[in-house]
């Protein structure tokens, strides 16, 4: 087990390029699942749960090979249909891989990821959605056992809330069925776009890409492709508040200034200047900080609302802002279970159901602090860079999981932050 030391009072200037997406690498991964033969995927972050998908798609059948930040999958023409628990409650996007197999193979078995410190993650929806689709499926022994011997055949699919998960999995899916199938009340992430994209580079035939309906042409196969992933916005966002909160300057060489548009705005009215197109060919962005942040509310929704994996961020910053600010997570109940990580570097937070309200301080004090899931992970790093004194973050291993060369990157801006080994923690 390791930690970071974070030595506070450095402000964080310079440019840095953001890696692809976590949140769309891991499903376009699962995707490449649709087509036998060589899917190759560009720009794929070098992270444990990239790995992890690996070793997935490895176990049904693919071989999966990688060079620099560029991942071949081969698949082969008969896929396994059982994604075993070993391997699946390592991380959560891999029930993603239950829609490509269901079609492809008329049958899948998916162990069910199981907890997440973050809160319940349900799945009614993607159950709900392939039932539509003429498939059987069932919970069962810690499976979600999914068959569709006959083939999958279209269908209207309303969803009840725009989940990411299962518009991915319906989505992928109904690429394979049979006849038309209408997805309304879709997800409309970045993320959904990119999926979108891949699939039809890969034949398939989807109208309303980025609109809440998706009407969706299936066809009786697809062919691999070739695909770059988006640029991650959560990381890019995540720069962007280390530039306000460290009164810096950081040029986000590649990050896309239209994928951020509402954390943008708040930022900008908690002062930052904000210059999109400031990087590689006119894309990139730059955010600078001059002075003490102000207070900024947030409301945390499905896109293009404020992204919940930015809420621990924005609470670190308000816990150093001027004025008083209010958090509402709408979407994981329980990720402000970390709060109580930053108040011990001295914030003043109080939790009420899903709301936080957070009282500014002038400065923190560092303090030993566990990280307990990866975007809490990178709140409290970026706390302790404008903490008094030393701040030893453990539990790096799952800010591992989302954010590639972190110590890197942030050195590289000027941050202090050493990896050492932690001497108070074992592997369980
Ligand atoms: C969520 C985020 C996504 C982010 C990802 C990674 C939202 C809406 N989604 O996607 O932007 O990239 O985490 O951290 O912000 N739910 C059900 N039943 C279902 C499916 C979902 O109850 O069948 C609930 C979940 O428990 C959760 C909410 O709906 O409370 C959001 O679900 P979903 O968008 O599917 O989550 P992720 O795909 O993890």
């Amino acid at each position: 087990m390791e930690r970071l030391r974070v030595s506070g009072g450095t402000s964080l200037r310079g440019s840095v390029r953001v890696n692809g997406a976590k949140n769309s690498a891991l499903k376009l991964m699962a995707a490449a699942l649709l087509a036998e033969g060589r899917t190759t995927l560009h720009d794929v972050p070098s992270i444990t749960d990239v790995r992890y998908m690996g070793e997935l798609l490895r176990r049904l059948g693919a071989d999966v090979s990688r060079d620099d930040s560029t991942v071949v999958i081969d698949v082969p023409e008969k896929v396994s249909h059982e994604a075993p628990y070993e391997l699946v409650r390592r991380l959560r996007a891999s029930i993603c891989v239950l829609g490509p197999l269901l079609a492809r193979c008329g049958a899948a078995d998916v162990a069910l990821p199981g907890g997440d410190a973050i809160g319940s993650r349900g799945l009614d929806m993607h159950i709900a959605g392939l039932r539509r689709l003429g498939a059987s499926v069932e919970v069962e022994h810690g499976y979600v056992v999914a068959r569709a011997p006959d083939g999958l055949k279209g269908a209207m699919i309303g969803l009840d809330f725009p989940s990411v998960g299962a518009t991915e999995n319906i989505l992928m899916a109904a690429v394979l069925a049979d006849g038309e199938t209408v997805i309304d009340n879709v997800a409309r992430e970045p993320e959904i776009l990119d999926i979108c994209h891949m699939l039809i580079g890969m034949g398939a035939q989807i109208e309303g890409v980025g609109s809440s309906t998706l009407h969706v042409q299936g066809l009786p196969g697809l062919s691999p492709v070739e695909h770059t992933t988006i640029p991650d916005r959560i990381v890019t966002g995540t720069w962007a508040v280390a530039a306000l909160m460290t009164r810096g300057d950081i040029t986000v060489t590649n990050g896309r200034a239209e994928d951020l548009e509402l954390v943008l705005d708040k930022l900008a009215s908690a002062g930052a200047v904000i210059e999109p197109g400031a990087g590689e060919d006119g894309a990139g962005l730059r955010i600078a900080m001059s002075g003490r942040p102000r207070a900024i509310d947030v409301v945390t929704l499905p896109y293009p609302g404020f992204p919940t994996d930015l809420q621990p961020m924005v609470v670190a910053l308000n816990a150093v802002a001027d004025g008083t600010a209010m958090i509402t997570e709408n979407v994981y109940e329980a990720r402000f279970m970390f709060v109580n990580e930053l108040a011990r570097l001295g914030a003043e937070v109080r939790i009420d159901g899903h709301h936080a309200v957070i009282r500014g301080r002038e400065s923190l004090s560092g303090a030993p602090v566990v990280a307990t899931d990866i975007r809490a992970g990178a709140g409290l790093v970026l706390a302790g860079l404008v903490a008094e004194g030393e701040t030893l973050v453990s539990a790096v291993h799952h800010i591992d999981r989302g954010y590639p060369d972190f110590v890197g990157q942030l050195n590289g801006l000027g941050a202090d932050v050493v990896r050492e080994p932690d001497p108070d923690r074992f592997e369980a």
